[in-house]
């Protein structure tokens, strides 16, 4: 029998409707979940104060891969060691870049600190300089002594305020700052008076500036995702990173001229002293595949001396802050440091394999209190596809590494700071255990690790081996606030007060 052809029409007609309604209801790309965005915001109105926070809390309703929108942008939001080994490891090189951003362009020399670099020649280069000509295990050991010496001089300063209560956060970024700055740049530029005729700028400026630049680099920036609004400049961020910008460009511009002019005067016997002597040297190279241009030089000194500066003075006073609720930690301490150091010197960098128990509590403040609650964004540059899930071209993305620290699949008592955790497991923080992500992992990890571990470890053994410490007025260990004060790294928000006594020889005060 013949269908009449008003029902083949008919049918196709319902076909084609049918294949449409599909479409639409179950698009070819399947995304992560995630909340409802709101038109032109997105889910901007879900981040608290501390985003890391807000993206735990999120991550519990909505998974570990989670999908945001911050204005009209797409946000994946990562929460779990599975996943992060996902982005880190399987996919590193897709999520290699970091997304442009404002703090980028004013605060970094236009993407030039390391950083902001997109993933590319420059930033290649950029690291290969770093590893190869600034932390060789040779290059860190001929500086060691300028470590020594300032270590020596931070506890020559603490010692007159023994039995006094004192805070460290007055003493340990000055500390930090003035290692790192000597070993970067030698220390003529920078005094502890505004008086002095041959420093451009003052201990306590420059780590303003420094402090400034780190909450700009952490800030959520509304113009970065509403770009209608970025002209408007309503967070007044926008001015602050350019004021940024314009500082460190004078304070870097006056170094390396200085640097320059110097190395002009020796000429053939010229020997690089310092990491600024060490870039200008390779600058100089015709053959250079990227040539280092003046804002490169820059975001490259400002790499060293960001990356280091906050990164180990935060630390301290995290372990601190950790050990004085805990007495009996600190003495176990104390006994590791007598029997493997005894009461007549003090620590060396080359002790460190003698003190396991002191690795392991800086260890479990890393799990508990990573400098970067939330690893620097990263960036798609081409559409990939992540457990599953179509991760589009253009997306940033969040590792939340405060989140892997407590994730009780991996960490028994997850909340509670136990050293002993780490003793006889050797546990990676080198970006290999996607539980513990301190030093971030994959393309993009922290290249100053060696640098930064040597000034932790020593710095906090040797101020655990020559003070006994205490809690100063009526304070009581369960009254020591562990909130937090979030930027690009994450600080305790309440200092505590202390009061120390030497436990040593006096003579080597
Ligand atoms: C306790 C000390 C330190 C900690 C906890 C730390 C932590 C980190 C973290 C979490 C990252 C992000 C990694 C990622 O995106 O996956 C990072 C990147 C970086 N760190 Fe460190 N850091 C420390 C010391 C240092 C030091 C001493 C320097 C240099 C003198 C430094 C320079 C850098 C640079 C340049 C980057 C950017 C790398 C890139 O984007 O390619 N850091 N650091």
């Amino acid at each position: 029998m013949d269908i009449p052809w008003v029902f083949i029409v008919f049918g196709s007609w319902l076909f084609a409707l049918a294949f449409v309604f599909k479409k639409l209801n179950h698009p070819k790309r399947k995304l992560p979940p995630g909340p409802k965005p709101w038109p032109i915001i997105g889910n901007l109105n879900l981040l608290g104060s501390l985003p890391h926070v807000s993206f735990h809390h999120l991550s519990q309703k909505y998974g570990d891969l989670m999908l945001l929108k911050f204005g009209s942008k797409p946000v994946l939001v990562v929460s779990s060691p599975e996943m992060a080994k996902e982005i880190l490891k399987t996919h590193d090189a897709i999520f290699a870049s970091r997304p442009v951003l404002a703090a980028g362009k004013y605060t970094s020399f236009n993407y030039s600190d390391m950083t902001w670099a997109p993933y590319g020649a420059y930033w290649h280069q950029a690291r290969k300089i770093y590893l190869t000509e600034i932390f060789s295990p040779k290059k860190l050991h001929s500086l060691e002594y300028i470590r020594i010496e300032e270590r020596q001089t931070l506890i020559s300063r603490l010692y007159p305020h023994s039995g006094k209560p004192i805070f460290l956060r007055d003493h340990l970024p000055r500390f930090s700052l003035r290692t790192i700055s000597r070993l970067v740049m030698s220390d003529k530029y920078f005094s502890d008076q505004s008086n002095s005729d041959t420093s451009i700028v003052t201990l306590e400026r420059l780590q303003w500036m420094l402090d400034e630049w780190f909450l700009l680099a952490g800030v959520i920036n509304l113009g970065d995702w509403i770009p209608c609004l970025s002209w408007f400049d309503l967070q007044g961020y926008i001015k602050r990173m350019k004021d940024s910008g314009k500082n460190f460009t004078q304070f870097y511009k006056y170094v390396l001229d200085d640097h320059n002019a110097i190395k002009m005067q020796k000429s053939g016997d010229f020997v690089p002293k310092d990491m600024v002597d060490a870039l200008l040297h390779l600058a100089n190279d015709p053959n250079r595949e990227v040539q280092l241009t003046s804002d490169r030089m820059m975001g490259l000194m400002h790499s060293l001396l960001a990356g280091a500066t906050d990164t180990s003075a935060a630390t301290i006073e995290w372990t601190f802050q950790e050990l004085m609720r805990r007495p009996n930690i600190m003495e176990k301490a104390h006994h590791e440091l007598e029997r493997a150091i005894g009461k007549e010197r003090w620590v060396e960098e080359e002790d460190f394999s003698k003190l396991p128990y002191i690795d392991a509590i800086i260890k479990e403040t890393f799990r508990l209190h990573p400098l970067c609650a939330v690893l620097p964004p990263r960036y798609s540059t081409e559409d990939c596809n992540v457990a599953g899930y179509d991760i589009p071209k253009g997306t940033t993305v969040y590792v939340n590494a405060w989140s892997l620290g407590r994730n009780p699949k991996y960490w028994d008592r997850a909340e509670e700071f136990i050293p002993e955790r780490f003793i006889e497991n050797n546990i990676d923080i080198k970006g290999q255990n996607f539980a513990l992500l301190p030093f971030g992992s994959g393309r993009r990890k922290c290249p100053g690790y060696s640098l930064g571990m040597k000034v932790v470890r020593t710095t906090m053994a040797n101020l655990m081996h020559g003070f006994n410490w205490k809690l100063g007025g009526d304070t009581k260990p369960e009254d020591i606030s562990m909130d937090e004060i979030y930027g690009l790294t994450t600080h305790p928000k309440e200092p505590i007060s202390l009061i120390m006594e030497p436990r040593l020889s006096l003579h080597l005060y």
